[in-house]
């Protein structure tokens, strides 16, 4: 079976390389709970799709689900349309109005993109999330609302409560459980078996015999760099469907940036015909990652391409301080 899960809410997830199952375990565990989640992860490596698995699986699954885009909220207006309003709030508050976080009462709050969420505004958010206190605009009274909440962000929240643009206090109230999605760089063995299953599908809402990938294209697949993840997979995938429908694609049909990207991705690094010392090499890129991000470990790690734990490793077997 490729789908990670028997359970119906987690199937729609699907991959079975263990850089993805065991997030989807702890996922499940957490999804039974009331605990507030984070997610992290880049673009388009299934962060809502997450979200959505651990609602349906949860005991609010038939409870409402209120998606607040953060990085979409118009300043003006957002205190009002996270909390409510009353009547004669401000110019053009003709009516009480309820928020979304009312509108979540007793089911699940998905606070998407939270990275974006002004510091103002991180502040008010702070106290719901610690005891669901929220006031409405033009109110004075507090009213107590019983949301679960589950946040989402591409950004590196550590990162940005050592530059503090996100408050370290909200960040430890929103992450009590931590689901970090992989790449689809660190799971690419699913990339056959996802191109795949976007193929069928495809194909079956088209009405059409499926495409398939020769073998030199999905090793080619394989490699690429995927900025844009499983949302890129897809689109490529339903690209190629729509233009060639039920024939075998190879290489030439890709699009042309997914064809040149694996070479461009290369380094450019040679290696000297005496050979280098890695050791040595890896103990002066560290130590210039940390020089060009002033200290910041996160921002150093990103430089050479690493998770924070990868570089945390690799500083502790250097011995450097950091
Ligand atoms: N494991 C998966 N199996 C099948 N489809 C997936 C999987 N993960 C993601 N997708 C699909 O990839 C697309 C992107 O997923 P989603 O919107 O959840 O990503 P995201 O992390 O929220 O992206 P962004 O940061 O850009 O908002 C969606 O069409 C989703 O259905
Ligand atoms: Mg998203």
């Amino acid at each position: 079976m490729f789908g990670l899960s028997n359970n119906t809410a987690f199937s729609q997830l699907l991959g079975s390389a263990p850089a993805i199952e065991s997030v989807v375990r702890t996922a499940q565990i957490a999804a039974a709970t009331d605990a507030h989640i984070l997610i992290e992860g880049e673009t388009g490596t299934g962060k809502e799709l997450m979200a959505r698995a651990i609602q349906q699986s949860s005991l609010r699954a038939d409870e409402p689900f209120v998606v607040i885009n953060c990085a979409a909220l118009p300043e003006e207006l957002v205190e009002s349309l996270l909390f409510g309003h009353e009547e004669g709030a401000f110019t053009g508050a003709t009516v009480r109005k309820d928020g979304y976080v009312q509108h979540a009462n007793g089911g699940t709050l998905f606070l998407d993109e939270i990275g974006e969420l002004p510091l103002t505004l991180q502040a008010k958010l702070l106290r719901f999330v610690e005891n669901g206190e929220c006031q409405r605009v033009g109110s004075h009274e507090t009213e107590i609302i019983d949301a679960r909440i589950i946040a989402a962000t591409h950004r590196d929240l550590i990162d940005m409560v050592s530059l503090r643009t996100f408050r370290q206090d909200l960040f430890y109230r929103l992450s009590v459980v931590n689901v970090r999605m992989p790449t689809l760089r660190e799971r690419s063995r699913d990339i056959a078996k996802l191109a795949e299953h976007f193929l069928n599908e495809t194909a079956k809402r088209h009405n059409n015999r499926p495409s398939r990938f020769d073998k030199e294209t999905l090793k080619h697949l394989k490699h690429h760099h995927w900025p844009g993840n499983i949302r890129e997979l897809k689109n490529i995938c339903e690209h190629v469907s729509a233009l060639m429908p039920g024939q075998i694609i190879s290489l030439k049909d890709l699009p042309v940036e997914i064809r040149e990207q694996s070479n461009t991705h290369s380094t450019g690094f040679t290696l000297p015909k005496d050979g280098i010392n890695m050791e040595s090499l890896e103990f002066d890129l560290i130590n210039q990652a940390l020089e060009y991000a002033d200290g910041n470990k996160s921002h150093a790690a990103r430089l050479l391409g690493l998770s924070r734990d990868a570089f945390l490793y690799r500083l502790k077997k250097h011995d450097i301080n950091g």
